[in-house]
Parts: C-alpha cells; structure tokens; sequence
C-alpha cells in the first residue's frame, strides 16, 4: 500500500472495509468455521490497491488489482480483489465464500464509513449511474448484493445496521496512524 503510493482516503476506506469484513467473517466463523479470516482481512486491505493508479490511467482497477497481486506471488487474494466490484457469478441460493464477503463488505463502506447498502446505492448512482444502462447495472447488481446481505444475516442474532453502530466508532485512526509509521519505516 506505501509502495503504490496509495491515498490516504483510500487507504482509511480499506481499513473500515476490512474491519467490517473480520466482523462479519468472525461471527460467521463462529457458528460454522469455514472461511479463511487471514485470505480475507489481506484482500480487503488491498482490494483497492491499484486505484489511486487508476485515477490516472483510467484501468480497470478491479481487474489490474487482481493481476497485480497475482504478479506480486499472490494470486488467491488477487481472485478476490479482482471480483471486489463484481462477482464472477450469482448463483441462487446465495452461497458464502470469500470472495462475496469483501464484495458486500466493500459494499457496506462509504469512504470511511459504515452505511446500509441504500445509502451507498445512491451514492453510486449518483457518481456512475449517469446513463440509463449504467444505472440498470447498478440496479441489478444491487439486488444481488441485497440478497447477499439476507444470506449472511440469515444465521447471525445481528442486523446489518448493527454494523453501524459497532463499526463507527472505534481505532480506525489508530489503524491509520500505525500504517503511516510503518510506512516510514519502508
Ligand atoms: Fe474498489
């Protein structure tokens, strides 16, 4: 992340995203352990690790994120930063991996902040959903991860605004400000 010159706001993002991402994926490991927690935190800390690049060249940064990661000896993060924005595939009924929990955690996080996945909608559709097609898209892809957020509270004692209230408050700055110094020391 200090190699890629990644910005700050960006970076504060990924850490929120992870942290809503270990949340979720303890609770769920906890009735039934099956994802892996270290895969997950690694790919949400990294799923945006091309896209202040991005800005600038105008890549795919989903896509060149995955490549890269893969490049760098990592390619089973690289598979879920690369599915970070979308999916490969929605099957019905949801089924829970890795790569679905950064996509809705990712999904969940505004800048810097928990938000429900309208509030986030709507600031997609303003920034990207210019077009009528584009905003389609975004509506279908939405409906999806709506039915990902059902799967995934479907067996948990919590709801997703719970997520909110726990996740807003908290060491992210603490996070911030040790990544800065470790950064330092590269
Ligand atoms: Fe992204």
């Amino acid at each position: 992340m200090c190699e890629m010159e990644m910005l700050d706001h960006i970076v504060l993002h990924s850490i929120q995203v992870c942290r809503v991402a270990t949340f979720i994926t303890e609770r769920l490991n906890s009735q039934q352990p099956q994802l892996n927690r270290e895969l997950i935190r690694a790919a949400a800390l990294l799923h945006d690790i091309t896209k202040t690049r991005s800005f600038k060249t105008q890549e795919n940064h989903a896509l060149t994120g995955g490549q890269f990661l893969a490049e760098q000896g990592y390619p089973e993060i690289g598979e879920l930063v690369r599915q970070h924005v979308r999916l490969d595939e929605y099957p019905s009924p949801v089924d829970l991996g890795e790569a679905e929990i950064i996509n809705y955690a990712d999904k969940r996080v505004l800048h810097d902040r928990v938000v429900s996945l309208e509030e986030r909608l709507n600031y997609i559709l303003e920034k990207y959903g210019k077009l009528p097609e584009h905003q389609e898209r975004i509506r279908w892809l939405w409906q999806k991860t709506i039915a990902m957020e059902d799967k995934i509270f479907s067996t948990l004692t919590i709801v997703p605004e719970e997520l909110n209230r726990v996740l807003n408050s908290g060491d992210r700055t603490t996070n911030f400000a040790e990544y800065q110094k470790a950064c330092k020391l590269i």
